[in-house]
């Protein structure tokens, strides 16, 4: 099925079958053989699934809560984007490679994308999901805020393409059910953002011991007063405000944008809620992973 729009889009192409950026797909193979260290911790997302909340958590936890050691720079050069790629821009290949260990790194690969150093190497991988009709909101706002990126057109339209898997890293539905099965991984953390949103405490403490550390009230409380969705919207170096506005144009829409579970009752209609829910329900009926759409 090729008649998406996105297939059409100078800027888009796909790799193994998968919707993709252009740029990042011309060197596909430097992401293919990516050679991870053994003390690499990566963080896996859906696109909008809450990757930038996580990281932060993340890099907190491995900076043992020093806060000003989150200010030294912006997140994307802190935790590398690994398949990132646009000219001379940005290269996360080449960033990481760069990198002193031990580093942490964000990937939205989905499984039968991500590179096998990184199970050859025992990594430690977080898997941060978050559910479906809030990912297609976010994803909306997102493409409306990407530059390179063709209108996603109406609400309606835009999660047909959703659900479709036509848009880039794919179908949220396989992306997440790959990754599901790899949940019995030692290697693998599941974290689901409505758990975030609800507990995040109980999260933030798994995340801690997760990484092999101790989960002290103090470092907790840190790590969660400094991450918190009013803090992190403002801040600089979480808020994707130093790149320009011709990447990300967030006079549209913020990049740190409401940070709500729910916020898809205030897009989809009866009827586009109900044909989800039915494709909803033949994409996941094997799925055993159960996601909440409301908290
Ligand atoms: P919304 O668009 O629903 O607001 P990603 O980092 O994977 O791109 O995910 C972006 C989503 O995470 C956005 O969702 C954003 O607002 C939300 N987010 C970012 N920081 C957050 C925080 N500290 N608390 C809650 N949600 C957060």
């Amino acid at each position: 099925m090729d008649s998406s729009k996105y297939d059409y889009c100078e800027n888009f192409d796909k790799v193994h079958g998968i919707l993709m950026y252009k740029d990042f797909v011309k060197h596909w193979d430097d992401v293919e053989t990516f050679q991870a260290r053994p003390d690499d911790i990566v963080i896996v997302t859906y696109p909008r699934s809450g990757t930038t909340w996580a990281s932060e958590i993340i890099y907190l936890i491995c900076k043992d809560g020093d806060v000003e050691k989150c200010k030294e720079d912006v997140i994307f050069n802190r935790i590398p984007f690994l398949e990132c790629r646009k000219e001379k821009f940005v290269n996360g290949v080449k960033q990481l490679n760069e990198m002193v260990s031990p580093r942490i790194l964000k990937t939205h690969l989905p499984r039968e994308l991500f590179p096998a150093s990184f199970w050859e190497k025992n990594c430690k991988i977080i898997y941060i999901c978050r559910n479906a009709k809030d990912v297609a909101v976010s994803n909306y706002y997102f493409f409306q805020m990407i530059n390179s990126y063709p209108d996603p057109g109406s609400f309606p339209e835009f999660v047909e393409e959703f659900m479709q898997g036509e848009v880039p890293y794919g179908s949220w539905f396989k992306h997440v059910i790959s990754w599901w099965e790899e949940r019995n991984n030692p290697c693998v953390l599941f974290i689901l953002y409505e758990d975030m949103k609800e507990d995040i405490r109980k999260e933030v403490v798994k995340l801690i011991r997760f990484l092999g550390r101790k989960p002290s009230e103090e470092l907790v409380e840190k790590i969660v007063q400094h991450t918190l969705f009013q803090e992190m919207k403002n801040n600089p170096c979480t808020n994707y405000t130093t790149v320009p506005d011709e990447v990300i144009n967030q006079k549209v829409t913020p990049f740190i944008r409401k940070g709500i579970t729910g916020d898809w009752k205030n897009h989809f209609t009866v009827a586009l809620n109900e044909r989800f829910d039915l494709h909803y329900e033949q994409q996941m009926n094997e799925c055993t992973l159960k996601f909440r759409t409301e908290i």
